[in-house]
């Protein structure tokens, strides 16, 4: 999407349903307004507050859904400008997947990252009553994938469609990633489904995985100074290595950014974890006939993956990143043949801008 500020289209006028023009380089942009904005209606109260009790039943979820379909397409953008959002959640339910007998009992003990216009909610919970063994010990992590408090004014992102997505995606990679639950990834303890009233009659289904609560903070959240250089490098490495574990094991993050890193006290026996699977492949290719050509289940060297420095790194490395990245893996170098350079080499070695 072009970046336009919605400041920019005031004058469209009150009930034209969008609003384009042409930028100087002639790409269309359109903006358009959410039913609750164009008609000043709130969302319904946010439904996940602590010290509420939901149940929640087994849920076993389809497969990943096509990633590239969460564009909002036309339709989709018309109809969110006429229909209210509570009514769309109707219109447009998660996909169905299996009801499974489990059935388990939560309550939110505390908003982790919580509130409107989140593609996702966090909410720490404990578990009250359970019909399979959840730990009722410890509190768990709920991640519900609900569209109604998903950014409507977004102009490149239907809602519905990247939940969904999310959910999918996110349930099959922590199965996939069985053996890596609990060190550099964490633990999952399932995939479910809450219905949520709308009104007397309807309900609505949100979809939500659970998972460890774990024992870190978002890089995002660090100052990279508090830290010193060789905590910072520690801390690199074991993104590294941890990303290239999953790599390796035949998954694709594709959003590995400090947000979606934790980092561990210093003490802990592990040092990152990474999280936030909802745009990752259970594959290294988008499409199962490519896979062939990135050699699933042959390691690739992180002499190739990850030469290049990543700007979004800046502020906590400040050292010769590639000559680290040599000293650290040299010992992989004889994996590397000459396919492998062409097809995982950078092309150049200037520092990456993009995911
Ligand atoms: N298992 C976990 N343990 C502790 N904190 C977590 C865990 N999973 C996520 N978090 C925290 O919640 C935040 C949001 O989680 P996540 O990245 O999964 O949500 P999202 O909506 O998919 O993210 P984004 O905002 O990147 O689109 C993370 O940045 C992290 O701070
Ligand atoms: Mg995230």
């Amino acid at each position: 999407m072009v970046p336009v500020s919605r400041d920019t289209c005031w004058l469209a006028p009150l009930f034209q349903f969008s609003w384009e023009h042409k930028s100087d380089n002639s790409k269309m942009i359109t903006l358009s307004d959410s039913y609750n904005t164009r008609f000043n209606v709130p969302k319904p109260d946010f439904p996940y507050t602590v010290g509420k009790h939901l149940r929640v039943r087994s849920h076993i979820p389809p497969q990943p859904t096509n990633l590239s379909n969460c564009l909002l397409k036309f339709h989709a953008r018309r109809e969110r400008e006429s229909i209210d959002p509570v009514q769309r959640c109707l219109l447009h339910p998660p996909s169905s997947g299996t009801f499974t007998s489990g059935v388990a009992e939560l309550e939110i003990i505390k908003l982790v990252r919580a509130g409107d216009q989140h593609g996702a909610q966090l909410l720490a919970v404990r578990v009250l009553t359970s019909t399979h063994d959840l730990p009722s010990d410890t509190d768990l992590l709920a991640k519900f994938y609900d569209p109604l408090y998903f950014d409507h004014e977004q102009d490149d992102a239907d809602p519905f469609l990247c939940v969904d997505s999310a959910y999918t995606h996110e349930s099959a990679v922590y199965r996939k990633l069985a053996g890596f639950q609990g060190s550099i990834i964490p633990k999952y303890y399932g995939s479910f489904s809450l219905s949520l009233p709308i009104d007397h009659m309807n309900f609505r289904e949100v979809r939500l995985i659970l998972m460890e609560n774990v024992p870190g903070i978002s890089m995002h959240d660090l100052n990279p100074s508090n830290f010193t250089k060789s905590e910072r490098q520690a801390i690199m490495k074991a993104i590294i290595d941890s990303e290239t574990a999953l790599y390796n094991h035949g998954v694709r993050h594709r959003d590995i950014y400090p947000r979606n890193i934790l980092v561990l006290p210093s003490d802990h026996a592990r040092k990152v974890v990474l999280v936030d699977f909802g745009k990752a492949w259970t594959s290294r290719s988008p499409f199962p006939e490519w896979e062939e050509k990135f050699l699933p289940g042959i390691p690739i060297s992180p002499l190739l993956r990850w030469i290049k420095p990543r700007e979004w790194f800046d502020g906590w490395v400040d050292w010769d990143w590639m000559a680290w990245v040599e000293q650290h893996y040299e010992h992989t170098r004889g994996s590397i043949t000459e396919y492998m350079q062409r097809k995982w080499g950078p092309k150049d070695l200037s520092t990456d801008k993009k995911g």
